[in-house]
C-alpha cells in the first residue's frame, strides 16, 4: 500500500508510529518552576550525539489543559533527567502518562520513590537503573496539526550518568538483566532480552 500523508490511508489506525519501532522510552522528570516534581514517559526520544553527550526528547499536541509539561518545565528550570523505562516498571510508568495538570506530583501519583540527582534539581525514579542528568540545551520547535498544541524537540546536554553497580557485569551495562522496555506502535510494547553482537566493516 501507499498511503499520501494527511489522506485516508484506510486502515482501522494511523500505521506511522509502527512503522518506527522499538522506540526507547525516556521517562523524563522534570521540576515545574514553583517546584513541582513532574514525570512523564515519551518514546519520541533518543540519544543523539556522544560528544559531549546528548538526548532529546519530542512533545507532542496537547493535554486536556494545554500544552504538555515536560518541555515547558526543561525549558524554565535547564534542566531535566531521563529515567530508564524497564519491563519491571511498565505499570508505573504507564501510570505517570496520565494527563493530569502541572500540579500532580505524577512521582506520587504513580507511587514511585525518588532519589536526589547530583548536580540537577530534579529528582530520579530511585527503581529505575539508569538516569541522566542533563541540562537544556534548545528547543526546536515543529509544525503542529492540533489546534492549542505544541510539537517541539528539547535537546539535552548530559551532564551525569548513574548506572545501578548491580546492573554492570565485567565492566558492560548488563541489558539482558536490566530489560528495557521500548515501544512499538498502537497501544503495544516490547522488552529487550535478545542480544545479538556484530562488529562493523574495519572493526570499529
Ligand atoms: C510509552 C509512552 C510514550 C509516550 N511518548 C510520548 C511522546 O513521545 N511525546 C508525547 O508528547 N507524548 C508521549 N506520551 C504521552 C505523554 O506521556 C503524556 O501526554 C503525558 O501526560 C505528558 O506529561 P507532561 O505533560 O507532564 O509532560 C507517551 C505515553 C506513553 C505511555
Amino acid at each position: 500500500m501507499f498511503y499520501k500523508t494527511g489522506e485516508p490511508h484506510g486502515l482501522a489506525h494511523d500505521p506511522f508510529s509502527s512503522c518506527i519501532v522499538p522506540r526507547p522510552i525516556g521517562w523524563i522528570s522534570t521540576l515545574s518552576a514553583e517546584g513541582i516534581p513532574n514525570l512523564a514517559p515519551y518514546s519520541f526520544f533518543n540519544g543523539i550525539t556522544y560528544a559531549p553527550p546528548m538526548v532529546m526528547f519530542a512533545t507532542n499536541g496537547r493535554q486536556p489543559h494545554g500544552a504538555k509539561d515536560s518541555v515547558a518545565n526543561a525549558e524554565a528550570t535547564g534542566e531535566f533527567v531521563y529515567n530508564m523505562a524497564t519491563w519491571d516498571l511498565r505499570e508505573k510508568m504507564n501510570a505517570t502518562s496520565a494527563p493530569v495538570p502541572p500540579e500532580t506530583d505524577e512521582f506520587e501519583l504513580a507511587g514511585l520513590e525518588t532519589e536526589p540527582s547530583e548536580l540537577v534539581k530534579p529528582p530520579r525514579v530511585k527503581a529505575s537503573p539508569v538516569h541522566m542528568e542533563c541540562a537544556y540545551h534548545t528547543t526546536l520547535e515543529l509544525p503542529c496539526d492540533i489546534e492549542g498544541g505544541r510539537n517541539a524537540i528539547c535537546v539535552g546536554r548530559v551532564i551525569g550518568v548513574h548506572i545501578d553497580d548491580d546492573y554492570l557485569k565485567d565492566g558492560l551495562v548488563d541489558i539482558k538483566r536490566i530489560r528495557p522496555l521500548a515501544r512499538l506502535g498502537y497501544q503495544d510494547y516490547t522488552v529487550v532480552d535478545k542480544i545479538i553482537t556484530m562488529m562493523r566493516p574495519g572493526g570499529a
